[in-house]
């Protein structure tokens, strides 16, 4: 890319080969979104033509209605490129964690195998289309295979990510009344085996799930359910290695993801087949200019929504390969992603900004000896980017030739909705650019007033929506109205996000309006966390804010209230030989919330105080809380019910 003043522009080099290069698309896509989304699903396989392409009864809305299709048979028989084309092609690449282990690619022909293969035993096992199967599992292969097995024959999967707890797992196969789960014996970090099995039974224990399909990926030794768990290896080995696809319409439920929202509880964001594909297809071609060689690598777990779009689906839809890695990116050595780009041969890297600031802080000079020669892209996703981290990632890593594209999207968006046309531009450092064509992205004050340029206020989208963005909430369509379509009416979609838009229109997000924080772009709940440190008897009530985070971007911070007795131990001195009491109580905390959520969401400090700042109707005002650290005016706390808790926690917390 080029600078011009304070833009960036792609270079005549990029632009001359780039898929999109001019305005045409964005003009086109203005004078008919509908229209534009029509024609982009024309060039998709459909076994029956839809109907009608949007029908809007707020707040509900279809595309491609009547329509009927199979995500997987895009993938394979009738992929865009040409079956022949692509069969002997690595679909995927997997790079195990241990350096001495060797990657293994399977090409499209053996990844369909192995699809219809898990399928069958799927069917076999009593699977039928509509039926919830959970994956559990690492990043390896066969997490690609149980996700378009499920594709396959139309069961709804959902994929709960490998660090989560065995708790969090629970609530999700309870919700969606699992029948089905798959997942391995183990996975490796960090050198060491990551037992998931056993946190596969906990969680499933008392649920619906019926079989435990379990990969043997580390050997290590697990406990077993005779009758209730099988081996993946044994299970598929014998089966037949096609099976038909099922026959989709374009609305049926193709696949639930939980999400965390303001309140406590997960939510199941439910994704319709048609309107996934077009969109996963289109925004990935246009936006990472796939072309038939490309090989991607989105460091996503296929536990969050950037993996099920970027690393698996999108993808192979395109009849690209996507590389696939079971560990970190800093293990055994802060370059490890760097090798592996090198290695595999990437030429499209998407990753997130905590990512970045991590290369940049731990291999910074490392990054130099590194050509990235193949690297013809770069991509960055799931939370905002500072400005300094934008340009190193731009210098460093895309050598100054690479288009950076800064994505924003949701997992209720199924894929990237903001982001400017790598071979259009203009990109600008800690702006996401410009709204995908077809995508009607505005600012809204909270009069419901769109926002002059520059104003800041929320973000919200304007019909047609994009055919990927989520139809409910699994079997909550109360929460789906009042998360998304309660702020401005129903035909406007909350998106829970600050931002403006500039005189150039390109979007600059600032971050969560609500209870969600961001910590290494990963989504957790405040109130999730709350509701699981609550659950501990001493605790009367607490709070949780995101502070900022030099790498992660945002981490949890803990404010708890004990009960009487608890808090006299706690102030109690510690002994010249332990910890004190009140470290202890801390840690107990926060091993609470790594038992009830994960490792992830481990609050980076926890302060027990008397009170809790809280408005009249009794709600906290984590607001005033966030402030005091950072040094922001606290405003007006006449208006709280107990305004003297503010000094209290001042004092206790050891601020000024
Ligand atoms: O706050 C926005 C932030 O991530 C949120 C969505 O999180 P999740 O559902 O986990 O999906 C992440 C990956 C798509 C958004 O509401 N976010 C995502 N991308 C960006 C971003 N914030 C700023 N810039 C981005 N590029």
């Amino acid at each position: 890319m080029k600078k011009q003043g304070d833009l960036y522009y792609p270079t005549p080099e990029f632009k001359e080969k780039a898929l999109a290069n001019d305005e045409s698309v964005y003009e086109e896509a203005a004078r008919d979104p509908v229209r534009f989304w029509e024609t982009r699903a024309e060039k998709l396989f459909w076994f029956k033509k839809w109907s009608k392409a949007f029908e809007h009864t707020p707040p509900y809305f279809k595309w491609f209605v009547g329509g009927k299709t199979n995500i997987t048979s895009n993938v394979f028989e009738k992929n865009s490129l040409g079956w022949e084309k692509i069969r002997g092609k690595p679909a995927v690449v997997w790079e195990p964690e241990p350096l001495e282990e060797k990657p293994r690619t399977l090409s499209y022909e053996q990844l369909f195998k192995e699809t219809c293969q898990f399928a069958n035993a799927l069917k076999r096992m009593g699977v039928k289309k509509g039926d919830r199967v959970a994956i559990y599992l690492p990043m390896i292969p066969e997490a690609v295979v149980a996700m378009l097995a499920c594709a396959r024959i139309g069961a709804v999967h959902l994929v709960v990510f490998s660090a989560f707890s065995a708790q969090a797992l629970k609530s999700r196969l309870e919700d969606a009344e699992a029948k089905v789960l798959v997942t391995a014996d183990g996975y490796w970090r960090r050198g060491k085996i990551v037992d998931l099995k056993t946190s596969a039974d906990e969680g499933a224990k008392g649920t619906s799930v019926e079989k435990i399909v379990v990969v043997k990926r580390t050997g290590n030794k697990v406990a077993w359910t005779q009758g209730r768990d099988a081996w993946f290896e044994e299970l598929t080995r014998n089966e037949k290695d096609f099976c038909e696809a099922e026959v989709m319409d374009a609305e049926d439920l193709f696949f639930i993801l939980y999400t965390s929202g303001s309140t406590g509880k997960p939510k199941g964001t439910m994704h319709a087949c048609g309107g996934y594909i077009v969109q996963a297809f289109w925004t990935a071609k246009l936006i990472f200019d796939l072309h038939e060689n490309d090989v991607m690598w989105c460091t996503s777990d296929i536990g969050w929504v950037t993996g099920h779009t970027y690393a698996v689906y999108a993808p192979l839809l395109n009849g690209i390969t996507s590389v696939i890695f079971e560990g970190v990116p800093d293990f055994p050595a802060p370059d490890r992603w760097a090798q592996i780009i090198e290695k595999h041969k990437a030429s499209v890297f998407y990753t997130a900004p905590t990512a970045i600031r991590m290369f940049k802080k731990f291999a910074g000079d490392a990054t130099q000896k590194y050509g990235f020669k193949t690297l013809r892209l770069i991509g960055s996703v799931g939370e905002p980017i500072d400005e300094e981290s934008w340009l190193w990632y731009f210098k460093g890593v895309g050598k100054e030739k690479c288009p950076l594209v800064d994505t924003w999207w949701q997992t209720e968006t199924g894929g990237i909705l903001i982001t400017s046309l790598p071979g259009v531009g203009p990109f600008k450092p800690s702006y996401a650019g410009r709204p995908f064509p077809g995508v009607k992205a505005v600012v809204f004050d909270d009069e419901g007033k769109q926002c002059k340029t520059n104003e800041s206020g929320n973000l919200v989208l304007l019909p047609p929506f994009a055919p990927g963005l989520l139809r409910g909430i699994y079997k909550n369509p109360a929460k789906y109205e009042e998360t998304y379509w309660s702020q401005y009416g129903k035909s406007v979609y909350f998106t829970s996000d600050g931002a403006f838009i500039d005189e150039n229109g390109l979007v600059r997000i600032f971050g969560r309006v609500d209870d969600v924080l961001k910590v290494a772009g990963h989504r957790l709940s405040t109130g999730e966390m709350e509701n699981a440190i609550e659950k501990l008897p001493q605790i009367s009530e607490c709070a949780v804010i995101g502070l900022a985070d030099e790498i992660k971007g945002q981490t949890p911070v803990v404010f708890a209230v004990l009960k009487n007795a608890t808090a006299a131990a706690v102030a109690s001195p510690a002994s010249p030989a332990a910890a004190s009491p009140a470290d202890d109580f801390k840690k107990k905390i926060v091993d609470q919330v790594r038992k009830e959520i994960g490792p992830i969401a481990s609050p980076k400090e926890v302060y027990f105080v008397e009170d809790l700042p809280k408005t009249r109707s009794g709600k906290i005002m984590r607001r005033i809380l966030r402030k005091l650290f950072t040094g922001e005016e606290l405003g007006d706390l006449s208006t709280l019910a107990n305004p003297e808790s503010v000094e209290k926690i001042k004092q206790s917390v050891g601020l000024k």
